[in-house]
């Protein structure tokens, strides 16, 4: 089955298509991504209206790109996938609107899906995929969960954040220290040559039973270290080195007790965070430890892409899925 994929939740247009039967890595025929981050830099933040406009403009170009890239025609296809949610309504209506006219048009089957489902299933799209059970942690701007997965489609939450996201945590840390938007890549980019040990934040909510996350009082901590600090190059380096190994290693402690609570060795990381190379060696580490294994996706499938949702969607069409005629578009929506 070919599916084509649209993601359009945020701040990336993103189009791939996903042919199950090649299924693994090669599986993925086409996708490309276009990112908006030139467009929102100047506000330090996305702009919902814009992120929008700016879909409208992209996405239909990129429909034709990536099936060219694929060697594909229109006809070769056997279903569209959209995110229908969470995100942010009008940029997610832009996605959900072409998906469905493009489905009407090629009388497909079409199928929303939800982001976070896409990202947690991308590792599979991988070589040698893992198969449920095994635990995911999904880490993006706007999520930190952990979650049970018995099965594809069936998912427990078994922790979450309090409050900020880890990759949010990440921005903000970033902005509060001058980097430019979007923080998070930069921060992990400067960590790299900042001093182990130079600055030593709180690993929040490990010293207590659970599995919930709280990342914003470390923010704080980070800010008042800054502002007491020199505020020179090499000092910002190493005060993000201390933050990003707190963020870790918070992490990594609770996917540890993540595992143990679930009784399984096998952990996906799915979400943009989990594009940073500390988190994936320091959790790849404790998996093998464990005699298990930590899978993720390449880093440009961790972050908003449409192969994802292709992927998650061919799934879902593949098992007899499908939506009525309806636009669906649920900026708000529990996994
Ligand atoms: O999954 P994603 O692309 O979008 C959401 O659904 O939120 O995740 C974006 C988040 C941002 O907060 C970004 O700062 C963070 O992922 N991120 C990173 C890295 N790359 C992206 N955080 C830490 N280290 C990275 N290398
Ligand atoms: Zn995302």
């Amino acid at each position: 089955m070919k599916v084509l994929g649209i993601e359009s939740s945020c701040d990336e247009t993103g189009v791939a298509v996903y042919d199950t039967a090649i299924g693994g890595a090669d599986g993925l025929r086409a996708h490309a991504v276009y990112s908006q981050i030139a467009l929102h830099a100047e506000y330090g933040g996305v702009v919902p209206e814009l992120a929008s406009r700016d879909h409208v403009r992209k996405l239909l170009p990129l429909v034709r790109q990536t099936l060219a890239e694929a060697g594909l025609g229109t006809g070769d296809l056997d279903g569209v996938a959209y995110t229908a949610g969470p995100g942010l309504v009008g940029a997610l209506l832009v996605g959900a609107g072409v998906a469905r006219s493009l489905a009407w048009a090629l009388d497909l089957p079409a199928i929303g899906v939800h982001h976070m489902e896409g990202h947690l299933l991308a590792p599979l799209m991988e070589d040698d995929p893992p198969q449920p059970p095994f635990v995911a942690l999904l880490v993006s701007g706007g999520h930190t969960q952990l979650v049970a997965v018995d099965a594809i489609g069936s998912y427990r939450l078994l922790g979450e954040t309090l409050d900020d996201a880890a990759g949010e945590a990440f921005d903000k840390t970033a902005k509060m220290m001058g980097l430019p938007y979007p923080g998070g890549p930069q921060l992990a980019k400067l960590a790299e040559s900042g001093a182990p040990g130079a600055f030593r934040f709180a690993r929040p909510m490990t010293d207590r039973p659970g599995l919930d996350f709280s990342f914003s009082g470390l923010k704080t901590q980070v800010l008042l270290a800054w502002q007491k600090s020199d505020r020179a190059d090499a000092t910002r380096a190493d005060i993000a080195r201390g933050f990003e190994d707190a963020v870790v290693d918070t992490l990594a402690i609770k996917c540890e007790r993540a595992l143990d609570a679930a009784g399984c060795d096998v952990l996906v990381v799915a979400g943009g965070v989990g594009a940073n190379r500390r988190l994936r060696a320091k959790l790849q580490a404790m998996c093998e430890q464990r005699g298990g294994r930590a899978c993720f996706p390449r880093p440009a499938l961790c972050t908003d892409n449409g192969a994802m949702i292709a992927f998650a969607g061919a799934l879902r069409l593949r098992a007899g899925q499908h939506d009525d005629d309806a636009v669906r578009a649920t900026p708000r929506w529990d996994m």
